[in-house]
């Protein structure tokens, strides 16, 4: 009898450990609202996060960059570049384009257009030769823009991979879409693949560039994978932001703006 009640004492204390197990091993749910961007991203990337939804993303969570002339100016989901910026020393690229005409979009800042042609020039040599898609936008040209991907898609669907009004890189005319020459697969998902893909992703660095929404790190940027799209930060940073397989928001760590958490709230 002694016997069956310690036996029975035995059973019933392993199964409170078992559950008590059980909820160790139940996730922790996180506190964003703790989180601040002044703590460098890098160290919560190990965190479950979600790619930013419409319906989780709030107009008013958009704050006003500080530093708009910045090479290190951070454009996405949640910094917009001041109403009617206009970036300085916009000159044409002097690189090939796909559509051959001097527009708008042929344009960026003087910096990053002298290491663009530096760059195409060195992909040539390596018998990748690279064209322009798409590099300045003004904000007139990004509504448009949006305004037809919403149209045909959806605005859901549009705003995985493209940017409202105020908050496109190609705003800042440090950005622009590459594509080989042939224009095939120009900004879509297919030049993922491809060599000119391939050398962006190992050169593009060493020109200041880097490939701005990596794979992977759709959490991070709330865009989809664009090994098209590149975005002028400098030698020195697009070293490190490639080498350590980082984003610019991982890089920049801390954004000099209010409310911060509300970053992070609204993705989590
Ligand atoms: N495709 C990028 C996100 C843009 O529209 O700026
Ligand atoms: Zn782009």
């Amino acid at each position: 009898m002694k016997f069956r009640f310690s036996g029975y004492l035995i059973v019933m204390l392993l199964i409170f450990v078992a559950l008590a197990g059980c909820s160790f091993q139940t996730p922790a749910k996180q506190d964003s609202r703790s989180h601040s961007l002044s703590q460098p991203l890098h160290k919560t990337q190990s965190k479950k996060v979600t790619v930013p939804t419409v319906s989780s993303m709030n107009r008013k969570s958009i704050h006003t960059v500080a530093n708009p002339d910045s090479t290190l100016v951070l454009v996405n989901k949640f910094f917009k570049l001041p109403d009617h910026y206009v970036p300085r020393h916009l000159v044409t690229a002097d690189v090939r384009f796909i559509d051959g005409g001097k527009s708008e979009k042929d344009k960026m800042q003087r910096v990053a257009a002298s290491a663009l042609k530096r760059m195409f020039d060195a992909a040539k040599k390596d018998h990748v030769p690279l064209a322009g898609v798409s590099a300045y936008r003004s904000f007139k040209m990004q509504t448009r823009l949006f305004d037809y991907y919403s149209d045909i898609d959806g605005k859901k669907q549009a705003l995985k991979y493209s940017a409202l009004p105020g908050t496109s890189e190609h705003e800042t005319g440090l950005a622009i879409d590459v594509s080989g020459i042939s224009g095939a697969y120009a900004a879509s998902t297919a030049f993922n693949t491809t060599p000119e893909a391939r050398w962006l992703a190992r050169h593009a660095r060493d020109f200041g560039f880097i490939v701005r929404y990596p794979e992977g790190k759709e959490q991070v940027t709330g865009y989809e994978y664009e090994a098209w799209h590149i975005r002028y930060v400098g030698v020195k940073a697009a070293r490190t932001i490639a080498g350590r397989g980082m984003t610019l928001e991982e890089y920049l760590g801390k954004v000099p703006v209010k409310n911060n958490y509300q970053w992070l709230t609204l993705i989590v």
